[in-house]
């Protein structure tokens, strides 16, 4: 369906023509003084200009045509020069009937789909996923949703750190505890256990260690730094180790982002980049793009119009080590080759950008990633506690994942219960569902790209713009309709009269702009547009609901109409939350 918006311009930018204007300047925009009107058009005052005519002359000459115009109740120009717009309820109902009918509520899928794969979540493998992660889980999540919705093949890549010096630390620490462990005995040519030598508990108990150790001992630091290499040149033991290491982990992995309902499509990681590592070495060194530098090999990546320095981007170190850009180079190579995609999204912390606009820089230069392949980083910013540092437990710890969910879970049963509203056995699982609200939709509201506090009591009051507070709102707009349903009503008759009351009016008006709301957010990769647009359409249902008799409505027709209106406004406000990356319950 077309855009309202783009429809009240077309309408306008006629009207410029038929006044003899050029209707380049018909643009029309919501406005920025509801008071007046509901849109406006400025385009007479840059019209000006060219005709050398006063703004108001023109905006009156266009506004002339506008006067029989079925888009519009009332168009009106004012000094200096501004139209004023006021939509015709009938013609915003009509477009509203039109969304009912689409059951894709307006949203087109796009005429070309792009292959873009999203690279998020990046948890460590063996280190307990903790809130630093969460953002990335979250905010991929829901721009890998939105993308998916308008059509494109969104392909979601965990990318685990599993290659890395935490575990060749693991593999050390594991020989100092258990030392007759088969994996460290290198005559050994039999078959492995089954069994994982650790649960995930002591997984997670061994890396702190290990690491903690290697700070001050470098004796241990060196062997680790060894065990790391003789895993990626394949030592049979510590392969058989890294295997146990992964699936006790990642099984635990998944396990937390199901409970996040965060799903990937691919599990990749560091690790299956490292096939790829020397044939691409060699492209770089042949192709005469790399070249030694005391020892380690480096690509240039500075620019001319560089403002800051951006250091080369090295490649190997000097003991021939593979890095951080190397596995991220090397997943490229794997990734043009799989799947030869439009786009590559990384969103990660905003700490790392230098890191991707060497690794970016590097595999454009050297043509691992094709000229017609965007690559783009988005990165977010830190979640802080109150005292505006680093989110951390009461305790001081770092904050694990599964424990911020426990607690806000909980805290959340504590509301549900004491509200009454839901029967005891599904007060646990409306808890969880709401708990998920109020920690995506806390850190999706905010740009992304910005640094914001956890606040764990704001974030799931049932007041403001939190995630509880649209939930709310849905399960209010539900309880209606189920109302409705009772008294034996059919909530898919009938369709929207033209709105009656102004309350009525703002929220088709908002309900109007789903479509572009939803294309533009994407497009932005601005999640927290989806969060301000139902923030508004929560606040205009309930400002409607507060002065409307809905159910007691004696005028049959006009009560098939508001019912109408609650379907619409639900199933708009659901499929944004979903978007989001959560759903709302049937009661709360
Ligand atoms: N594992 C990394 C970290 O914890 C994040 C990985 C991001 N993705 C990437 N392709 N580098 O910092």
């Amino acid at each position: 369906m077309k855009k309202f918006i783009d429809l009240i311009t077309e309408e306008v930018t006629a009207a410029f023509e038929q006044a003899g204007y050029d209707p380049k300047y018909g643009k029309v925009t919501l406005s920025n003084r509801p008071d007046l009107c509901e849109y406006q058009c400025n385009g007479a005052m840059a019209a000006a200009k060219a005709y050398r005519k006063a703004p108001a002359m023109i905006a009156g000459d266009v506004v002339a045509h506008l006067q029989e115009s079925a888009v519009f109740s009332t168009a009106e120009a004012v000094n200096p020069g501004f139209i004023n717009l006021r939509v015709n309820p009938e013609y915003l109902s009509g477009y509203l009937n039109q969304m009912l009918a689409d059951e894709r509520l307006s949203v087109d899928k796009v005429q070309e789909p792009k292959t873009i794969i999203l690279d998020y979540g990046g948890p460590n493998v063996a280190k307990p996923l903790h809130v630093g992660h969460l953002r990335s889980a979250i905010i991929g999540e829901s721009i890998k949703r939105m993308g998916k919705f308008l059509g494109h093949r969104m392909i979601g890549d965990v990318h685990l750190g599993d290659w890395g010096l935490q575990m060749g630390l693991i593999i050390t620490e594991l020989q100092e505890r258990q030392p007759q462990l088969v994996y460290f005995d290198e005559s050994f040519t039999g078959d492995y256990p089954q069994e994982a030598p650790f649960t995930i508990g002591e997984l997670e108990e061994i890396y702190p260690a290990a690491s903690a150790r290697s700070k001050e001992d470098e004796e241990y630091k060196n062997r680790a730094m060894d065990a790391t290499h003789q895993l990626q040149q394949g030592r049979r033991g510590y392969m058989a180790l890294w295997k146990q290491i992964m699936n006790v982990s990642v099984t635990d992995l998944k396990k937390n982002y199901r409970r996040l309902d965060v799903d990937f499509d691919l599990w990749k990681g560091e690790s299956d980049a490292d096939a790829y590592i020397p044939a691409m070495v060699e492209r770089l060194k042949e192709g005469g793009y790399a070249y030694e530098d005391q020892g380690a090999l480096v690509v240039d990546v500075k620019e001319e119009t560089d403002t800051k320095e951006i250091p080369p981007c090295m490649i190997l170190k000097s003991d021939g080590a593979s890095l951080y850009t190397t596995t991220d180079l090397a997943t490229l190579v794997q990734r043009m080759e799989d799947y030869h995609p439009d786009e590559i999204l990384y969103v990660v912390d905003k700490r790392q950008e230098l890191h991707f606009i060497q690794v970016f820089r590097c595999a454009k230069k050297t043509g691992i990633v094709d000229e017609d392949t965007k690559l783009s980083f988005l990165g977010f910013g830190t979640m802080n506690g109150k005292d505006g540092k680093p989110f951390k437990t009461r305790e001081g710890g770092v904050m694990r994942l599964e424990r911020l969910l426990s607690e806000i879970t909980e805290e959340m049963y504590q509301k549900i219960v004491s509200n009454r509203s839901v029967k005891e056995e599904d007060a646990s699982k409306t808890a969880e569902m709401v708990a998920l609200s109020a920690v995506k939709y806390g850190d999706l509201s905010n740009q992304a790209s910005k640094d914001y506090v956890f606040d764990t009591e704001r974030f799931t009051s049932f007041e403001g713009n939190t995630g509880p507070y649209i939930l709310y709102t849905v399960v209010r707009i539900k309880s209606i309709l189920s109302r409705f349903a009772e008294g034996g009503g059919d909530a898919s008759l009938g369709s929207l009269l033209p709105a009656a009351g102004q309350g009525e009016k703002a929220l088709m008006l908002l309900l109007s702009g789903f479509n572009a709301m939803v294309e533009n957010a994407f497009e932005e990769k601005a999640p927290h547009k989806i969060c301000s647009y139902i923030y508004e359409v929560a606040n205009a249902f309930n400002s409607f609901y507060h002065e409307t008799k809905i159910l007691s409505q004696e005028d049959e027709t006009r009560k098939a109409s508001y019912i109408r209106l609650l379907v619409l406004a639900r199933d708009v406000l659901e499929t944004s939350v979903e978007l989001l990356g959560f759903a709302a319950p049937e009661k709360m």
